[in-house]
């Protein structure tokens, strides 16, 4: 029987809750569908430095890098505001991405019908919405040095961080938008600052000399993100693939999570290059929303990008398409019966907890799973 090692790294805050409703699905795929998941579980963000004082052990980041696949939940919550900045929650997630060297993250942004009256614009721009960010996710700012705050001792501070993309890192993530332009409406939009940063002169170029070599059946064109963020909000039907570096994509993916209803929707998918021998890419899964702390423990948050982010996981690291489908197919199903959590609520429908949502998504997959298994 195959087996499928998944390390779950719930985390802080909402995290758990989300995770909860994620472990029953699992649950479910190994009962019903001899699934042959075996999962682990460790510690990262806040929790983990409670219990080790770093934001993930080494043990844990073995067992990460063992995985088939990693799901995580989310980090961070005032309780850790003043905690020393190399062991802030956050360093556990940044450091899974860099050693995992997972350097291409998907993040669909995917305005399910039901929804389309929960977007702060209007229902006419966002409906069947369907664009995928890819966002550069181990270089650029998030980790080139130096990164320093240095004291000039005139009672002045300088703080520096370093944008810097080799050639490589852009090849290699533009050939990833081009791949997954080619199984969607085949168009790829480029995003950055050639207008005003050396790294935006090089990844323009590099992307363009990609596209001629390899991928000239897909249409790219390029835009500078300032002016994306701006048509995201204007028109945001014109994109199919976005791909851009590491801190435009993680601002660009937070607007285009809000044209979907809520951050509560958003999966996501790192993966790092395919392995020479086996083939097979490391892989995290995590939600794209924060840890919401305001919201922790009261069972009210949204499971939805959670679960999502599973449906990306069993597609993009089991190939299990017809299972990866069906579980989108239950979150749309769900939402269009009405069934709602707060931050997605709308006039008429039912309002419900975590709990609920979850199990609602859960039967509905049944269902749709009772003609066949794995
Ligand atoms: C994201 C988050 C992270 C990031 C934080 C938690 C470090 O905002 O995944 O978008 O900035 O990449
Ligand atoms: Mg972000």
């Amino acid at each position: 029987m195959t087996t499928r090692n998944l390390f779950l790294l719930p985390g802080d805050s909402i995290g758990p809750d989300a995770m909860g409703e994620v472990r029953k699905i699992i649950a479910f795929m190994n009962e019903e569908m001899s699934a042959g998941f075996t999962t682990d579980e460790g510690l990262v963000g806040g929790c983990a430095y409670d219990a080790h004082g770093a934001a993930i052990s080494e043990a844990d980041m073995q067992k990460a890098l063992s995985a088939d696949a990693v799901l995580f939940g989310a980090v961070g919550g005032p309780k850790w505001d003043d905690v020393p900045y190399e062991v802030r929650p956050e360093a556990g997630l940044l450091r899974l991405r860099k050693d995992l060297e997972l350097f291409a993250n998907l993040r669909p942004a995917i305005c399910y019908p039901a929804l389309a009256a929960a977007s702060s614009l209007k229902p006419e721009l966002v409906e069947g919405l369907d664009i995928l960010i890819i966002r550069e996710l181990t270089g650029g700012v998030y980790f080139g040095e130096p990164k320093t705050i240095t004291d000039l001792g005139n009672g002045q501070k300088r703080a520096i961080d370093t944008q810097v993309y080799d050639t490589y890192e852009i090849e290699r993530i533009s050939a990833v938008a081009f791949e997954m332009a080619r199984t969607r409406q085949n168009r790829v939009c480029s995003m950055e600052k050639r207008n005003v940063m050396k790294s935006g002169v090089l990844w323009n170029q590099v992307v363009t000399a990609t596209h001629k070599d390899k991928y000239s059946d897909v249409k790219l064109e390029h835009m500078l993100a300032d002016a994306g963020g701006m048509q995201l909000v204007r028109a945001p039907k014109q994109f199919d693939v976005i791909v851009t570096d590491n801190l435009f994509g993680d601002m660009l993916s937070d607007v285009a999570a809000m044209l979907t209803g809520s951050l509560g929707m958003l999966p996501s998918a790192s993966l790092g290059a395919p392995d020479g021998k086996t083939g097979k890419r490391k892989a995290l899964y995590e939600p794209v929303h924060g840890s919401a702390p305001d919201i922790a423990g009261k069972g009210i948050a949204n499971p939805i990008a959670m679960i999502a982010s599973f449906a990306m996981c069993l597609r993009y690291s089991f190939a299990m398409l017809k299972e990866a489908d069906n579980l989108e197919k239950a979150i749309a199903n769900v939402l269009d019966q009405g069934t709602r959590t707060a931050d997605i609520m709308s006039v008429r429908a039912k309002k419900v907890g975590t709990l609920e949502i979850g199990c609602a998504i859960l039967s509905d997959l049944k269902a749709l799973s009772a003609s066949y298994s794995t």
